[in-house]
């Protein structure tokens, strides 16, 4: 079976493998459901897994299967198996269990140990491949409705989690009812997020370096939410002109946007961390005036990785909901399919230019 791997830590190392097709048996206990892959969605992640910048091959194996974003047809399931049957769109988690106390209670999102297994970008095999199988915990049900948004739901229980801590963590205050938020960064999970705030009632500024006209300002617009070209309007003269912020998410992908991002947060206001950075960049920051600022303010800084499967059933909830209330907006975020496994490369190429909103594979009809 074709599959699309790397060779962690050598640069620009994507390539084609020979792998053995999954079983259902693979799983024990009758728990597996064995899907056939029909789209996979590639973000950052995978631009600095090829860069040999960030994730790691199983143990014992010397490549890794990437492709950690995926919507398949469930074709088989072992009897076990009771909430998909073949037939059914899926879509499959990314973390797998470690073994603190957060991994054994189904939220490996959060698990306490330092070493985390994630498909197709640490230590385990990715989705970037013909057939997959996995224990049933890890399968989770799209509505046949949804099938256009497809490989939005894994990105989108990352915008869910982020956004559900925010409000989990702001319980300390007894009410919260943020009114303004802004959203740094409008690639995928920007506008995700951006989604799931409007749901919320919540006046959103979106925010990005781009002159407005993108397909990415358009999408915010489409969505009811402001788009803030900062180029033509900082962070600071938004905050003078609207008010600081009562939420935040982050998600440029920049750290000096990170730090930057804590001089317009509110009063009581939370704060939340979502881009992966893996490279060295430093920052200069006035520190002195942040400490002060967040101490006085009772502010909350919040780091929000991956999504466990009650985040991904929340997550395609709001994908639901969004498309009832902002019908074909977010569908736009789906730029640009390549068609096959064999053109693997061409996908990598326009991943790297990253003049795309969103590249993914198109490997199986369905
Ligand atoms: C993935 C998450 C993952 C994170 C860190 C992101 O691109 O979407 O599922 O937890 O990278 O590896
Ligand atoms: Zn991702």
């Amino acid at each position: 079976m074709k599959a699309v791997a790397v060779r962690p830590g050598n640069p620009n190392s994507v390539h084609m493998v020979d792998a053995p097709m999954p079983k259902v048996s693979d799983i024990p206990d009758g728990r597996g459901v064995l899907v056939k892959v029909l789209k996979v969605g590639v973000d950052a992640t995978d631009k600095e897994i090829n860069e040999a910048k960030y994730g790691n091959a199983p143990e014992g194996c010397n490549y890794l299967i990437i492709g950690h974003e995926v919507f398949g047809l469930v074709q088989e399931v072992g009897p076990a198996v009771k909430h998909v049957k073949p037939g059914d769109y899926v879509t499959l988690t990314v973390r797998r269990p470690g073994n603190s106390i957060y991994d054994i209670i189904g939220t490996n999102d959060m698990t306490s140990e330092s070493t985390y297994y994630e498909r197709g970008i640490n230590l385990r095999h990715g989705f970037m491949t013909e057939y997959v199988v996995d224990d049933l915990e890890f399968v989770v049900p799209m509505p046949k409705g949804l099938k256009h948004m497809h490989i939005l739901a894994e990105p989108m229980s990352c915008a869910a989690k982020a956004i559900h801590q925010a409000y989990e963590a702001q319980r300390r205050l007894k009410v919260w009812r943020p009114k303004v938020a802004y959203v740094l960064g409008v690639g995928q999970i920007g506008l995700l997020a951006t989604l799931v705030l409007r749901l919320r009632g919540i006046e959103v500024y979106s925010c990005a370096r781009s002159p407005k006209g993108t397909i990415n300002s358009k999408i915010v617009e489409g969505l009811g939410a402001h788009y803030v070209s900062t180029r033509e309007t900082s962070l600071a003269d938004l905050a003078a002109k609207v008010g600081k912020a009562d939420l935040i998410i982050e998600c440029t992908g920049s750290s000096a946007s990170a730090f930057g991002a804590m001089e317009v947060l509110g009063l009581n206001g939370a704060l939340v961390w979502t881009s992966v950075t893996g490279g060295q960049a430093k920052t200069e920051v006035p520190s002195d005036k942040i400490n002060l600022d967040w101490v006085l303010g009772n502010k909350l800084l919040l780091g929000s990785v991956n999504g466990n499967r009650e985040h991904f059933e929340m997550g395609i909830r709001y994908l639901s909901q969004g498309d009832l209330m902002y019908p074909g907006v977010m569908q736009q975020i789906l730029t640009t399919p390549v068609r096959g496994l064999d053109n693997y490369q061409e996908m990598m190429r326009l991943l790297v230019e990253g003049k795309s909103l969103k590249v993914f594979l198109e490997v199986a009809e369905g």
